[in-house]
């Protein structure tokens, strides 16, 4: 009891420099008396458990063993750094898993793969009972009285949902509740921060009407719109199109280190007024701008966003097995507590704290949910991305069947006249597909 009473005032903030000796004597007396900081960081955070903002273990999976969950043992898994070892040693209580492809299969098979994504999760969150699949805030609160490891479900780019939006009402029902909006390829309705692939290049139609129309129907259905990849343009439309709080999944601050994938200062102002919530990605290179990195250059990030917008409108989202290098000492899910501890070192209290490591989580995800039931009355979007924006090879252009007999003729007449407009650019791809109509 003395001991952690010690500690306590050790800890807050208004010791002034005349009196920085008294610190050092009372840090003396709580290391005698056995309640060290690594004590304190244990405490806090069996109290409040992290959750993650994303995790690519399951690409790992397609990587290492093409999604064999039976050549593993999730428990403890090589050549990767998470398993649920790790998890619970980091204290780790809830993980949004991003179900990611490659923006290679975008206008090719990104749906297969991404329901094959879904699958694998799902099948990890289901066959070991150390995890338990949860698709609101409730269900991540419980699992938590629960001691289990809640695995939340997040599509990684949207090019996974082939610009329609009934697809991505199909991932809402098999249990997906973010999606970030764009990877690191545009898609015919936003625009990503890299420049790597060039498809889908713009000027300045950063999220297009059909673009606007995905946010809406994430806003209906109660996903988390994550703007992490995309383009700061995009972020800011969607920023200001979204009716619910959005989220940066996993990013870092670009006055700490100048990557595109880090958000600016203006842009978490935004981000604040909308109750945001930035989840501050561990990799070293959004970290230090350079392969190597340590722990006090990842406190400067939360210390410089926090001065921005304030410990409310900051998460952690460490992307493990989606970034290669970590910061010495942050090497995988293990490793949470060290951060924690940095933190508590710089004088975060433990409110702050218990807000970044699971409360601003929770208090974003619950107020999606709110605006969800607000928009129940609102219908299913049936907004339909315009064809000449995403014509290719690929895609199957379904029309109405052509006239047979004269009962049909006057039906198909007007449905053909209504979408005369748009199939002119394709009609020569229809040819080939007009025999799967029938
Ligand atoms: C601090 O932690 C150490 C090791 O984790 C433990 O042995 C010790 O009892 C703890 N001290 C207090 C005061 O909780
Ligand atoms: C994990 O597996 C490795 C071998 O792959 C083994 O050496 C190690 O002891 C295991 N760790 C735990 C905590 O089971
Ligand atoms: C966007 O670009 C189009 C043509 O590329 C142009 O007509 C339009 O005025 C531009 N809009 C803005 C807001 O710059
Ligand atoms: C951490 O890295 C930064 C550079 O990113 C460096 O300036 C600093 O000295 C390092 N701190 C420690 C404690 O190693
Ligand atoms: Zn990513």
């Amino acid at each position: 009891m003395l001991s952690r009473k010690c500690v306590m005032s050790a800890s807050r903030g208004f010791w002034v420099k005349p009196l920085g000796h008294l610190v050092v004597l009372s840090s003396l007396c709580c290391f005698i008396s056995g309640y060290s900081e690594r004590n304190r960081t244990e405490d806090l955070m069996s109290k409040y458990p992290v959750i993650d903002g994303h995790n690519d273990l399951a690409l790992q999976l397609r990587i290492l063993h093409n999604n064999r969950l039976s050549q593993v043992d999730l428990h403890n898994i090589s050549k990767v750094a998470t398993d649920i070892n790790r998890l619970q040693a980091g204290h780790v209580q809830a993980q949004m898993f991003a179900v990611y492809v490659l923006c290679g299969a975008q206008e090719k098979d990104a749906v297969r793969l991404t329901l094959e994504q879904i699958d694998v999760v799902i099948r990890m969150c289901t066959e070991y009972k150390d995890f338990e699949l949860v698709t609101s805030a409730e269900e991540l609160r419980d699992s938590e009285r629960r001691h289990k490891i809640a695995c939340l479900i997040s599509v990684e780019g949207g090019h996974s949902i082939d610009s329609s939006l009934p697809t991505l009402r199909m991932f809402y029902q098999l249990g997906v509740r973010s999606m970030t909006l764009t990877h690191s390829c545009n898609t015919p309705w936003a625009e990503s921060s890299s420049k790597l692939y060039h498809v889908y290049q713009r000027h300045n139609n950063s999220l297009t009407h059909f673009g606007k129309a995905v946010v809406e129907e994430m806003n209906r259905l109660g996903m988390l719109v994550d703007l992490s990849h995309t383009s700061w343009d995009t972020a800011w439309a969607a920023l200001r199109h979204s009716r619910a709080p959005v989220i940066f999944s996993h990013s870092s601050s670009f006055s700490i280190c100048n990557h595109g994938r880090n958000v600016p200062d203006l842009l978490l102002l935004d981000l604040k007024k909308k109750h945001g919530l930035i989840m501050v990605n561990f990799h070293s290179n959004f970290i230090s701008c350079s392969d190597v990195a340590n722990i006090s250059r990842v406190a400067d990030h939360f210390d410089h966003i926090k001065k921005v917008i304030g410990a409310e409108s900051i998460g952690i989202g460490g992307d493990f097995e989606g970034a290669v290098r970590f910061p010495q000492g942050l090497e995988d899910v293990s490793k949470y507590p060290a951060l924690i501890q940095e933190l508590l070192h710089r004088n975060w209290t433990e409110n702050e704290l218990a807000n970044v490591l699971r409360n601003n989580f929770l208090r974003v995800f619950e107020e999606v949910e709110r605006v969800r039931d607000h928009l129940s009355m609102k219908r299913p979007s049936e907004v339909q991305i315009p064809l000449e924006e995403v014509h290719n090879p690929c895609r199957l252009v379904l029309r109405p069947p052509r006239p047979r007999g004269p009962s049909i003729r006057s039906v198909s007449s007007t449905a053909q006249h209504k979408t005369k407009g748009p199939l002119i650019p394709v009609m020569a791809l229809l040819i080939s597909s007009l025999v799967f109509i029938a």
